[in-house]
């Protein structure tokens, strides 16, 4: 699953971490790729990613195995996290001029000789080869949608990107998720947004908002997710409850729970 939006700061990186952890926390073998050279996903979760730590770069690049990069998240079982550091600033340009320059990671991904039951690539703010690359090694895509006035705004533009992928790359890519982030109750504006989303995507957005959350903002800071953070959070509950509807689906969909 790829989390994706061009859009900065609308929650992508929280939900690939909080996510995972939950899925994990359910006994799900989980695998985390962060394909931001910020490297937001990597220190959320605590995997050392300073420089000269084996990264995605090394497998998009040099063919590095995606085995080799992997590291086990401490103190959660079954959470894998394939790190991003500095080096993967100079991929977006690095990989203009490698062949099958859009489909390495996906060639990394279908490489790992062991399964995941779900793998979670958080998405730089563009729309570059980095987003290209994770959107053709992705079956779905999941987009976090911030309950703010220019929300929508630019959506149009990664969905032409994902059409485009679908038509050339990868045909059975499915926009099968939208989660609203961010919401804060106290504002006409975000329930304005929350239907105006739900009216346009119906089914693929979840049930699950989660709120604007202080714990959900805290945690990385403490190399956490909210979820082992502070469980009892509305934040917390809130991805427990995204995870728990994404897993659902998958069970729909001929998956195994
Ligand atoms: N539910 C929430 N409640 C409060 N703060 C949140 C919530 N979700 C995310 N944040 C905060 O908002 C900021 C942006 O979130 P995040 O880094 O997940 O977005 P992003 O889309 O990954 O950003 P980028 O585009 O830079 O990769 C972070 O400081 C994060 O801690
Ligand atoms: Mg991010």
């Amino acid at each position: 699953m790829c989390v994706a939006n061009q859009k900065g700061g609308v929650g992508k990186t929280t939900t690939t971490v909080n996510l995972a952890v939950a899925l994990a926390l359910h006994g799900n073998r989980v695998l985390v790729v962060d394909l931001d050279p910020q490297g937001n996903a990597s220190t959320g979760l605590s995997v050392p990613h300073h420089a000269g730590i084996p990264d995605v770069y090394d497998c998009l690049i040099d063919n590095v195995p995606l085995a080799e990069v992997a590291q086990a998240v401490d103190g959660i079982p079954n959470l894998w996290c394939v790190p991003a550091t500095i080096d993967l600033a100079g991929a977006e340009i690095e990989l203009v001029s490698v062949v099958a320059r859009e489909s390495r990671l996906s060639r990394a991904i279908n490489g790992h000789p062991e399964k995941f039951d779900y793998v979670l690539i958080d998405c730089p703010p563009s729309l570059g080869l980095l987003t290209v690359n994770a959107l053709v090694a992705a079956q779905e895509v999941l987009i976090p949608i911030q309950c703010e006035y220019y929300a929508l705004e630019g959506l149009n533009q990664l969905i032409n990107n994902i059409n485009l992928v679908r038509q050339h790359l990868n045909p059975t890519l499915d926009v099968s998720t939208i989660l609203l982030t961010m919401y804060d109750r106290r504002t006409r504006l975000a329930d304005a947004v929350e239907q105006d989303v739900r009216n346009h995507f119906g089914e693929k957005v979840l049930q699950a908002v989660i709120p604007r959350n202080v714990r959900v903002s805290e945690a990385p800071s403490y190399g956490q997710s909210v979820m082992t953070y502070d469980p009892g959070s509305r934040g917390a509950t809130s991805y427990f409850e995204a995870a728990q509807e994404i897993a659902e689906r998958g069970v729909k969909m001929g998956g195994v729970a």
